[in-house]
């Protein structure tokens, strides 16, 4: 009888553990209440006050938000950091030029004094954070309305955070958590010195492009080297040649020891957003309305500017950002709606929501309490649909983002405005050298013809698929002017507008004269942009904000009833741009029939691409070199140089460049990507192919080492044989 109740047990342990799937970005501070224990189990050997401590140095001194939207970690004692090369990318470009092409070549500072500067970008370290759950609803009554709730609220807010920042330097805010059920104080300190250090050419930094990005198997040396830069305090200062080399409380050893399957892998960073917790109606407005429409854009975008990138050098690297930028999101559209169709994703939801109901309806308080949610997310969707696709579509068309020289006359509406001003001789001064900082930036990234065949192409669509009671009015103005061929009036347009030229814009810039203003306001340029947001304001907002407005709402119940739906089963919150903890193990998976993806690539893959006809598969004949004559130094395993990896960890936007750390807490890579099959992740973590792309570092730094030959980089760096 014994032995039978031990023999069922048994497996009822088995499955439970398995069960365990490694979903989930979780809150350092909470790691030893909810994760350590499954983490050790899975390999770590180190404590949770290791990763996040406020009384000694620890793992988050040495992660930091880099610029607006990625991750990076220090990996010496001297400032020095590692990102991936598509976040430093901007930075990389901006120095760039025909002569000196670094996006072509790569960059090397083989001292201090030939790093370069990089004016506004930052990085930022978290300092401590803290739940301030309490504080932020203290005073609040059920008997409020919701207004009043979050007026008071705010208020709390308020005062939670000028008491954080009363006398130091550091910058501080409150995020809520599980959709406003929880709150967390956030102090922050950010340094703005920060100097390009090293990046290797593009076709190692961005091997395979577009073509790869998203996709398993990959061999891309995502990776990028900066250096932050402090006063003599070791605070922040702005840039000055009298900074010195910044100076943490802690750096991360990197291992040469190698990477096997199984393996225990951490990923510690800034995932940017998630959204687990939506109804089954949210994915089907993305997947069955939104995303179909705004792919079929970005295809068309893309179409235009990738063909005048292969036929001239100038504008590869003038359009080799924004590029990228339209084609990332496009990208991960069409695999999160491949993805999720595959898994089920919106019936997998209505099982739920079914479950849910049924739970609710088991006591009558709880379906008093919540029984209206999900009717009345039906509802609402029914129209935010709608909505939320006009709105996001003409964005791309008239707004920023979209036909170029649309987005860049907005910027004159400053000195449109002026004309009634009684002051405007005093204000002139002060517009016109805003509008004219802009100038050479913009231009310096623009190619008239490739923006002129956005027009053509762009404004078609736009009539195509907006309801003519959403379509701007210059817009239908313009169309009747020209039969709805735009192609007929783009050159005259093109040829005249002052939004289109340097030279012209610049000529009506220093020859500024009131009565010159209409040169401004009748540009059919201009006035689409005008009248695109004049639509926006009177017809589309109103409706889209209250909508998204009555979702956010409910949002925050339907999030309250999931959580006590959850009982004792922890749920990790959606990503908010805050630090994180995603933690796994290296591992293959099965992508397809008869098709299995090992867990690593190796140079010799590299080789296998390699293809001089296609700028991005073109290997740097050095890097041929070493590969021929097997120098691969002791970097190599199993005589191989290791280029990529994949783990289970669960990531998303904003943890590239973050570290991946193994059970002993030393650098094993630095994530980039997620796998092709799995990238519906953001809404539905899929365990048996939801996978996270790093770089493996033993890559980094054999291309430091033997390509770039900046070994003095090796010697600040601290390496775990
Ligand atoms: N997919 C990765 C991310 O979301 C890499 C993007 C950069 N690479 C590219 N080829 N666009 O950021
Ligand atoms: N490449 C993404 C980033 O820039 C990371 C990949 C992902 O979305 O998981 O943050």
């Amino acid at each position: 009888m014994k032995k039978l109740l031990l023999l069922m047990i048994i497996p009822l342990l088995l499955t439970g553990q398995k069960a365990r799937s490694d979903e989930g970005m979780w809150i350092p501070i909470l790691i030893e209440q909810f994760n350590i224990k499954i983490m050790q189990e899975k390999g770590f050997m180190l404590t949770a006050e290791d990763i996040y401590s406020v009384n000694k140095a620890c793992m988050k001194d040495a992660v930091m938000i880099f610029g607006g939207g990625c991750t990076g970690e220090l990996i010496s004692d001297r400032g020095l950091l590692i990102t991936n090369h598509h976040c430093g990318f901007g930075r990389i470009q901006a120095h760039s030029s025909l002569e000196h092409d670094y996006i072509t070549d790569g960059f090397w500072a083989m001292s201090a004094e030939e790093e370069l500067p990089n004016p506004g970008l930052s990085v930022t370290f978290l300092k401590y954070m803290k739940d301030v759950t309490e504080e932020v609803n203290a005073g609040i009554k059920k008997k409020m309305t919701e207004e009043e709730k979050d007026e008071l609220r705010n208020s709390n807010i308020a005062a939670i955070v000028s008491g954080a920042m009363e006398g130091n330097d550091y910058r501080a805010f409150v995020r809520p958590f599980y959709m406003g059920n929880q709150f967390f104080l956030f102090v922050n300190e950010t340094y703005m010195d920060v100097r390009l250090v090293g990046a290797p050419p593009s076709a190692v930094g961005n091997f395979g492009s577009d073509t790869d990005n998203w996709v398993w198997p990959r061999h891309t040396g995502d990776f990028s080297l900066f250096r932050i830069y402090a006063d003599r305090d070791n605070k922040p200062a702005a840039y000055s040649e009298d900074n010195v080399p910044y100076k943490p409380a802690y750096h991360f050893p990197i291992s040469l020891k190698g990477v096997q399957e199984g393996d225990f892998t951490m990923v510690f960073g800034y995932p940017g957003s998630t959204q687990q917790y939506v109804p089954s109606y949210h994915i089907d407005m993305l997947i069955n309305h939104v995303y179909p429409k705004m792919i079929d854009l970005r295809t068309a975008k893309l179409d235009i500017i990738v063909a005048d990138m292969e036929s001239d050098p100038g504008v590869r690297i003038q359009y080799a950002s924004k590029r990228s930028g339209i084609s990332n999101s496009w990208k991960r559209w069409i695999g999160e709606m491949n993805g999720m169709t595959k898994l089920g994703t919106v019936a997998k939801k209505q099982a739920f929501e079914r479950e849910f109901t049924e739970w609710l309806k088991a006591k009558n308080k709880r379906f008093k309490q919540y029984g209206h949610i999900l009717p009345a997310y039906e509802e609402i969707y029914a129209d935010l649909k709608k909505y939320n696709l006009i709105n996001s579509y003409s964005g791309e068309i008239l707004g920023r983002g979209g036909i170029e020289a649309i987005g860049f006359a907005g910027r004159f509406s400053g000195l449109v405005e002026l004309a009634g001003d009684e002051n405007r001789e005093e204000s002139v001064k002060g517009a016109l050298s805003r509008v004219e900082r802009n100038v050479a930036g913009f231009f310096k990234n623009y190619n008239m013809p490739t923006d002129k065949k956005l027009f053509v192409e762009l404004l078609n669509l736009y009539g195509e698929n907006i309801p003519e009671e959403y379509q701007a009015e210059e817009y239908k103005k313009l169309y009747a002017s020209c039969n709805g061929d735009f192609s007929a009036v783009a050159d005259e347009i093109y040829q005249k507008s002052i939004f289109t030229s340097e030279e012209r814009c610049m000529e009506f810039l220093s020859g500024f004269t009131f009565d010159k203003l209409h040169m401004i306001s009748d540009d059919p340029i201009y006035k689409l942009g005008i009248s695109s947001g004049e639509i926006l304001r009177e017809k589309i907002m109103p409706e889209y904000s209250r909508l998204s407005a009555a979702v956010s709402d409910l949002n925050r119940e339907y999030m309250t009833a999931q959580l006590e739906y959850a009982g004792d089963k922890v749920l990790w919150p959606d990503a908010n741009m805050t630090l994180r903890v995603a933690y796994g193990n290296v591992g293959g998976y099965d992508a397809r029939d008869a098709v299995y993806h090992t867990h690593y690539t190796t140079l010799r893959g590299i080789m296998e691409k390699d293809n001089p006809e296609i700028y991005d598969y073109n290997v740097p004949q050095k890097l041929r070199e070493l590969y021929q004559a097997k120098d691969y130094g002791r970097y190599a395993q199993d005589g191989e140089i290791p280029v990529c990896f994949i783990a289970n960890n669960h990531t998303t936007g904003g943890n590239s460049g973050s570290p991946v750390i193994n059970g002993e807490g030393h650098l094993i890579g630095v994530n980039f990507d997620r796998a092709w099959e799995g990238v519906m992740s953001d809404f539905m973590f899929n365990p048996t192919q939801s996978r996270n792309i790093s770089l493996d570092i033993r890559y980094a730094l054999f291309l430091i080492d033997k390509f770039a030959g900046a070994t003095y980089l090796l010697d600040e760096m601290t390496l775990v044989e």
